[in-house]
């Protein structure tokens, strides 16, 4: 190997153990791979070089890339789950070992933020649905445009039942039967679709504090003719300027959902640091919210509606992850521990 890889390897693995952000590991990145990085640098020094030696030298230098952007990839994840513990740590305190109060019964967290989004979405005129929770493999994937086998079942790590039938792993398993419910009013009274789907989902992962495999989403869906995205924006806008009690910016990002077409991920500008940048939203000034985008025209198909004529969007807002910022609940397995000493203490909001 070449005496400049060796070097350029030793510093890039220097820099890379005292990198202690995301800000960092970006400037590391650019630093050798960007544009003008090391590594390119590297290869516009091959063009004195013979073929020969050409060849072997852009070999290594390649090689050299691939693990850069590998070890990068690897300290990213890394850093990203020392970041949720942070953030997670930074959130306001209630106490664990608290005595229970049990002279009056008192409304569960999750219970409690749902009915405020509720009471908002009803308010601009969305029916609420309740759904099952066990359902069908066409409901929770095929209807989604998930047909069997795709790799974005991998996402959502399953619970099968016996009977082939399965845990919904999103609330997005309500949207076909949400569509034909709707689909006659909306075709014939010209009636829009509007509807909130709150819901328990499960899916089959490891837990620890921000993990468990069970918890809850609120859907919701939109169908009309002419929809677009600043309707789905104005919707989200409106949706959490209420629930955060002030107005919050919101940013769209792309996102990849096979049920919707265009999809995105959808953040808001972040409370604690007013958007400057902070542990908490990982120095971006923006917190991950919701996963949206315009549903995609197979699954109006799917629901009876004709993709021609109509649009909608649909977003998968996190009724726990909502909970637990709104309550500074940092260990989400509390929120299944039926425990009456931490669940007493959310009384006064009822
Ligand atoms: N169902 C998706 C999930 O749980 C979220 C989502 C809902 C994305 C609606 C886009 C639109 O991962």
């Amino acid at each position: 190997m070449s005496q400049n890889i060796a070097e350029l390897k030793q510093e890039f693995a220097a820099k890379l153990a005292a990198a202690d952000s995301m800000q960092t590991l970006e400037e590391i990145r650019v630093d050798f791979l960007g544009k003008k990085g090391s590594v390119t640098e590297l290869l516009k020094s091959m063009k004195d070089m013979s073929p020969e030696e050409k060849k072997t030298f852009g070999q290594e230098v390649n090689v050299l890339k691939n693990e850069l952007a590998q070890a990068i990839t690897e300290k990213g994840e890394e850093l990203r789950r020392a970041e949720l513990e942070r953030e997670v740590a930074s959130m306001p305190e209630f106490d664990v070992s608290m005595p229970a109060d049990l002279d009056r019964g008192s409304f569960h967290p999750i219970t409690l933020v749902q009915r405020e989004c509720e009471t908002i979405f009803k308010s601009m005129g969305f029916h609420v649905e309740d759904y099952a929770e066990i359902v069908s493999d066409y409901e929770c994937f095929e209807a989604l445009n998930i047909p069997k086998h795709h790799p974005a079942r991998d996402m959502q790590d399953t619970y099968y039942l016996t009977n082939g039938q399965l845990l919904k792993t999103h609330t997005s398993a309500a949207q076909n039967a949400i569509y034909k419910k709707y689909r006659d009013d909306l075709v014939n009274n010209g009636v829009p679709i509007k509807a909130i789907f709150p819901g328990r989902c499960f899916r089959n992962e490891a837990t620890d504090a921000c993990h468990e495999n069970t918890f809850f989403q609120m859907e919701g869906v939109m169908v009309d003719k002419n929809i677009s995205i600043s309707n789905l924006i104005f919707f989200m806008k409106t949706m959490l300027s209420e629930v955060f009690k002030r107005d919050v910016k919101v940013r769209l990002r792309p996102g990849f959902f096979p049920f919707v077409e265009p999809g995105f991920e959808l953040d808001i500008s972040c409370a604690i640091c007013g958007g400057e940048g902070c542990p908490s939203c990982k120095h971006s000034g923006w917190l991950e919210l919701c996963p949206c985008g315009m549903i995609h025209p197979e699954v109006l198909k799917a629901g009876g509606i004709d993709p021609e004529e109509y649009t909608g969007f649909a977003f998968g807002l996190g009724l726990t992850r909502l909970a637990m910022m709104r309550y500074g609940v940092k260990d989400i397995r509390d929120l299944n521990s039926g425990s009456l000493k931490v669940l007493s203490q959310f009384k006064e909001d009822k």
